[in-house]
Parts: C-alpha cells; sequence; structure tokens
C-alpha cells in the first residue's frame, strides 16, 4: 500500500487547529503536506515588498502569475521562499493577514494557485496531506480522503486568545475570527462539507484526539469498499 496514491484534503476556517493537526497526521502517514494558505500569504507578501497596489487586480493576478516560490514539502520544516528570501516567518505577520483577503478574492490569483498546487500534488505522487480552504471541493475533488474540520466559534475564540497570550479582550477576538470568517468565505466555501466530505468537530477534542479522529476518518476511508 506504500507507493499508491494518498491525498489527504483538509479544509476549515481558521483557529480549527487544522495546520497542526494536518503536519501531524501527514507525519503519522508518512506523507508530504502541502500549506495552501502560505501561497496566497506569499503573494500577498510579494506585493506588498514590491508596493503593488492590492486594489489593482490586474497588477496582483500578475504577482500571482509570475511569482518566483519556493514551499517546502516536509510537515517538519516548513519553509517559505519568494526571489531567494525566506519568508517562512514574515508571511504570518499581521500585516499579511491583513492584506491577504484582497489576493485570495482575485480569481486570476485563484486560478494560478490552484494549478501549481495541482502540479505539486502531482510531483509528490500524489501522496500529500493538502490544507486549506477549497480543497475538498475545487483543488483535489478527487482526493483519496476528503475531510472538513470544524470548531465552533467559542473553541476557535479561546485558541486564538491562548495564541496571543491571554492578552486580548473578546471583542477583540471577536471581531478578528469572524470579520476573517466573513471574509474568507467570500471566496470559498468551508463552512458546510460538501457531498461525501466527512467532518471531524474539534470543539470539544484536544489536539491528539483531533489527530486520533482524522486519522480515524483517514483509515475509514481507505476500507471502504
Ligand atoms: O489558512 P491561512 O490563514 O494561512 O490562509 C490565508 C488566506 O488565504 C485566508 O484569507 C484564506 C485564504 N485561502 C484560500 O482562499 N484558499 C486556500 N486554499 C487557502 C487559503
Amino acid at each position: 500500500r506504500l507507493g499508491r496514491p494518498l491525498v489527504v484534503a483538509i479544509d476549515g476556517p481558521s483557529g480549527s487547529g487544522k495546520s497542526s493537526v494536518s503536519k501531524e497526521v501527514a507525519r503519522q502517514l508518512r506523507l508530504a503536506y502541502l500549506d495552501t494558505g502560505a501561497m496566497y500569504r506569499a503573494v500577498a507578501w510579494d506585493c506588498l515588498d514590491r508596493d503593488v497596489d492590492l486594489d489593482d487586480g490586474e497588477l496582483v493576478e500578475a504577482a500571482a502569475r509570475t511569482l518566483d516560490l519556493e514551499l517546502s514539502t516536509s510537515p517538519d520544516a516548513e519553509r517559505v521562499v519568494v526571489r531567494g528570501a525566506d519568508v517562512t516567518d514574515a508571511i504570518r505577520e499581521p500585516r499579511i493577514s491583513a492584506s491577504v483577503s484582497a489576493v485570495a478574492t482575485n480569481l486570476g490569483v485563484r486560478d494560478e494557485l490552484i494549478r501549481r498546487q495541482r502540479a505539486i500534488i502531482a510531483a509528490h505522487g500524489r501522496r500529500m496531506v493538502v490544507e486549506g480552504r477549497d480543497i475538498t471541493t475545487v483543488v483535489a475533488r478527487d482526493a483519496e480522503v476528503r475531510l472538513l474540520l470544524t470548531a465552533s466559534e467559542e473553541a476557535r475564540l479561546r485558541r486564538r486568545g491562548a495564541q496571543l497570550g491571554g492578552t486580548q479582550s473578546v471583542e477583540d477576538l471577536l471581531e478578528q475570527v469572524v470579520a476573517r470568517d466573513a471574509k474568507d468565505s467570500a471566496v470559498a466555501s468551508f463552512t458546510q462539507a460538501a457531498d461525501g466530505v466527512y467532518t471531524v468537530d474539534s470543539s470539544d477534542l484536544d489536539f491528539d484526539q483531533t489527530v486520533d479522529a482524522v486519522l480515524g476518518v483517514v483509515h475509514a476511508a481507505l476500507s471502504r469498499p
């Protein structure tokens, strides 16, 4: 079974624990790992770095089409390099999070990044955990396993608050989480599982339990006739 294609497509909102869970699932299944959100962030970084006007859709699309991007696909060492510059940490900065939706809502950008994502999956012999917002529905509709990782708004607020060191008010957190969901869902619907997509709700699960639940879904999906 080792060399057989196994694409595990995982979608979900921010704060569902998607990235850390996806990486651990990739480690345990010995699969490569692709964080598609990092690609949208890399385009946003490139636009800010070159002073590209984010309101100019054609320039933003051109930035994506010509982006010189290298991504590591190891779950153990995330590395994002744009034009030779290591931007692994820079793409997580708040200024990127604040501007990335202008990039992610651009259909030309999406077309280009979806094309690149499919090429990356193919180049890995279709043995990969791929996470994002439109993986189960668009990028890898044909994945062996498709899964939506959800969590209640309350659980996501709690995690985001802990991530930020508990210094933010509930109102600020609510504003961040809910406003981002609203922006993100303008692009891809990830709040309802599409047909044939499994759902794991992590609201009442800790990290290990969530990983086990996802692995359970993978094994169930693979043992289906
Ligand atoms: O998961 P993230 O926060 O790194 O995603 C960054 C942005 O990119 C966010 O606005 C959602 C968007 N995104 C997307 O539209 N499609 C994807 N497959 C992945 C991310």
